[in-house]
Order: C-alpha cells, then sequence, then structure tokens
C-alpha cells in the first residue's frame, strides 16, 4: 500500500481519472487528489472525495481539512501548509491527465496553482500522463517540455494512439487505460522503494579507443551519453556509483567515484577490480572487439603507408568473463547495438552465451537513436521476461533500465 496523491489537470480524459482512484484504492493504496481549477469543468471534486474518502483540493489557499494526511491516517494536530504538507507525505506524485499547459508550467517551475506548487515541493517520485490533441503533444515546444521534465528524472508515460475526444480526430494523445497507468506506479514505487538505497552500482560509458600509434587510434561513435544517464539515474535512487568511463567528452555527476579506462585492455582492468565490490554491473560502453596487434612508436609516416598493413587481435569479451565469474547476488546487465530485424533474436542469444541477467538491445538501424542522440528506444530482455520501451531520453530509458534491475532483484529475492 501506498500514498499516491493524483494530479487531475483541464482535459476531457479526467474523467479516466476516477476509475484510476477506483482502481487504486481497490489495491489499498491511499489516494488524495488535488485538481486544477480547469478540470473541475470535466469532472467535480464530488467525484473525488467519493472515491477517495477524503477531501479535494483545488484553490491554492484552500484550507486541507485533513491536513495533509491520506485516508487511514492519523490527521496532525497543527495546521501544515497545506501544499508542502501533501507532497511531503506522499509516495509517489501522478498527474493524470497531464494537459499542455501544466506541462509547460511544470517544466518550467511555475507555482500557479495548488497543483504546480505541490509538484515544486515533491522529492517523491513523479510520473506524468500526457493527454491532449495530437497536433499539441507533437509541437516542439511540448516535446521539449517533456524531454527537460524527463532530464529531471520525471517519469513520463507516453500517450496511446488511437480516437481523441473531437470528432473525427485520430492520432497520439490519447491517456493510457487506468490499469495502466497504476501499473506504472506500482513499478516504479517498487523501484523506488530502498531497492537502490546503498547499493554499489558498476556503470561502464563510452567507447574504447585501441591505439595504431602514438596519434591514431580505432574507435567508435559512443558518446558515453546512456551509460552517464544510468549513473545519474542509479545516484538519484541513492545508489553508490562507480562509473568507468572511456573517451567520454561530457562532464560526469557529481557524487560519484569516476575511472579513467580510454582502452579495452584498461577496461578489462577496472572492471575485474571494480566488480567484486559492487552489486549490479550495467556494461553500457561500446568495448572494441579487436584492437591492433602491435602499437607503433611515435607517428606513422606517409612514407611508411605502401605496403603497410594492420594486424588485429581480437579483445577479451569483458562483460561474457565478468558473467561467468559472477558472484551470487551480483546483477549484471549487457548492452548490445544491432542492426535491424533481427536485432531482438541477436540479443537473445547474447543474454545467453554472455550468461547475462538481462540485455539491453537497440536497433541501431533506426534513426534518431541511439548513438550521439539524446534519444533511445530499447527493449529489455531477461530469461524470463522482455520489456519494450518507447523512444524517450536516455535518462528516461536509463529509469526504465534500473526499474527491470529492481524488478530482477526483487524476482531473485523471491525465488531464494
Ligand atoms: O558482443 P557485443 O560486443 O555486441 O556485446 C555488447 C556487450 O558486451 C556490451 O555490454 C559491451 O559493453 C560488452 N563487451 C565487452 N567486451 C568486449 C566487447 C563487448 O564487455 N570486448
Amino acid at each position: 500500500m501506498a500514498r499516491i496523491l493524483l494530479g487531475v489537470t483541464g482535459g476531457i480524459a479526467a474523467y479516466k481519472s476516477l476509475e484510476f482512484v477506483r482502481l487504486a484504492t481497490a489495491r489499498e493504496h491511499a489516494v488524495r487528489v488535488i485538481q486544477t481549477p480547469a478540470s473541475t469543468r470535466f469532472v467535480g471534486r464530488a467525484s473525488f472525495e467519493a472515491l477517495t474518502g477524503a477531501p479535494t483540493l483545488v484553490g491554492d489557499h484552500d484550507a486541507d481539512p485533513l491536513r495533509g494526511a491520506f485516508p487511514g491516517e492519523q490527521i496532525d494536530a497543527h495546521d501544515p501548509i497545506t501544499h508542502l504538507a501533501l507532497a511531503a507525505k506522499a509516495d509517489l506524485f501522478l498527474i493524470a491527465p497531464a494537459s499542455a499547459n501544466t506541462i509547460a508550467k511544470l517544466a518550467h517551475g511555475f507555482a500557479d496553482s495548488l497543483l504546480t506548487s505541490s509538484a515544486l515541493a515533491a522529492r517523491c517520485p513523479v510520473v506524468l500522463a500526457p493527454a491532449m490533441n495530437n497536433l499539441m503533444y507533437e509541437h516542439p515546444a511540448t516535446q521539449s517540455n517533456i524531454a527537460r521534465l524527463e532530464s529531471r528524472g520525471v517519469q513520463v508515460i507516453t500517450p496511446a494512439v488511437g480516437r481523441l475526444a473531437s470528432r473525427d480526430e485520430h492520432g497520439i494523445g490519447r491517456l493510457p487505460e487506468p490499469q495502466q497507468l497504476l501499473e506504472a506506479c506500482e513499478q516504479r514505487l517498487s523501484a523506488a522503494r530502498g531497492l537502490f538505497d546503498g547499493l554499489r552500482v558498476l556503470v561502464t560509458a563510452g567507447g574504447t579507443r585501441e591505439p595504431i600509434d602514438d596519434v591514431r587510434f580505432i574507435g567508435n561513435r559512443s558518446s558515453g551519453k546512456m551509460g552517464l544517464a544510468l549513473a545519474q539515474a542509479a545516484l538519484a535512487r541513492g545508489a553508490e556509483v562507480t562509473l568507468i568511463e572511456a573517451n567520454v567528452a561530457l562532464a560526469s555527476p557529481a557524487g560519484l567515484r569516476v575511472i579513467h579506462a580510454p582502452t579495452a585492455a584498461e577496461m578489462q582492468r577496472a572492471c575485474e577490480e571494480g566488480l567484486p565490490r559492487c552489486e549490479v554491473l550495467l556494461m553500457a560502453a561500446a568495448v572494441a572487439d579487436f584492437r591492433p596487434k602491435a602499437r607503433f612508436d611515435g607517428k606513422i609516416k606517409k612514407q611508411q603507408l605502401p605496403g603497410l598493413t594492420l594486424d588485429l587481435e581480437p579483445t577479451p569479451d569483458i562483460l561474457a568473463r565478468l558473467a561467468g565469474a559472477r558472484q551470487p547476488r551480483q546483477t549484471i546487465v549487457g548492452f548490445a547495438a544491432e542492426h535491424g530485424e533481427r536485432a531482438l533474436a541477436l540479443a537473445q542469444q547474447k543474454l545467453q552465451t554472455k550468461e547475462l541477467d538481462a540485455i539491453v538491445v537497440n536497433d541501431i538501424s533506426k534513426p534518431g537513436i541511439g548513438f550521439e542522440s539524446d534519444a533511445n528506444e530499447v527493449t529489455i530482455i531477461t530469461s524470463s521476461w522482455q520489456q519494450a520501451v518507447a523512444k524517450a531520453s536516455k535518462r528516461s530509458v536509463a529509469e526504465r533500465i534500473l526499474d527491470a534491475v529492481a524488478r530482477l532483484r526483487s524476482e531473485g529475492e523471491a525465488s531464494r
């Protein structure tokens, strides 16, 4: 059971939030509702009050008869400042439906209503379910507001595609079904509940460079953004994070231990040293599969070029070795950049041959995701389940990967 604070904004989909409350309370969650004034034109506060068993708050200065308590809790003796009390007590803040207007305000830190003030004061996970006309949803302004919120760790549930409110309108923008909203909230809650608190997480990021001579190298296009997003997300969940980075040009987040490992050999050494002290390995780095057998001293001169050949040798598969020698209760996640239709099947094979707990695969034939981009679209595969993560910011994808790690670890606990 959790305390869910539900924010309802002005949109036709507000009627679905009633059903959400019905489902959530049936699962014994305690729900309080804050509505924006505009949303009361669609659904009245009395409907939410009947279903939650608690007053619905709307106005900035509404006194809360429950003084910030959730249903079933004792009412405080002193009268608190309403928005701080509700947001401080909530385990999760779901805003559904979230209108384009409220999303814009949240992205820019406005506090012009009880709902937006509460969102600013909230330190619990915030989940946002946008619902609006498809043109408004797809507008670059809305998309950049969503990306901004995601980069701060807000979970945004992608709207569904289908018939929209107005006649003959069809497209992306529908509020997902209440049952799906509840599942997203429950997953987020279980991930947030202490699982990462103090957990030691090793993340690798970037791409290795294998020297040809003192100037040139064989490298790859990995920017390290996905690894950094994972490190940031794990840090925000209270984990103790070590980041092993290979040639990452971006600043790493404060609060984590950073080890530089520019080549596959150095990456191997750092991972072998770091993993025994960690419970989770997220191997997001693109490690070279082959390297020059020998490194030329100095710089190869043009005159040496005719007839010059590079002898390559395979690098050891660091991940497979680490996974093969893993200790009990370690969770090992690999990444696979695959091309085209067979991406999932190939990743599935890697999951087995490398003996991983999960593999995160992205199809690099799709435009606008993966290497160097700020967005990604992946499928997380384990031996017993598979989860597709729709295109979203790398931070948001990182959150879903951590949710999957949390699920794997709790399933592991349950089967012991
Ligand atoms: O087999 P493939 O290179 O596609 O596997 C990708 C996964 O294996 C990534 O998680 C990558 O970090 C890891 N890897 C490794 N050592 C290598 C090559 C890849 O650990 N030499």
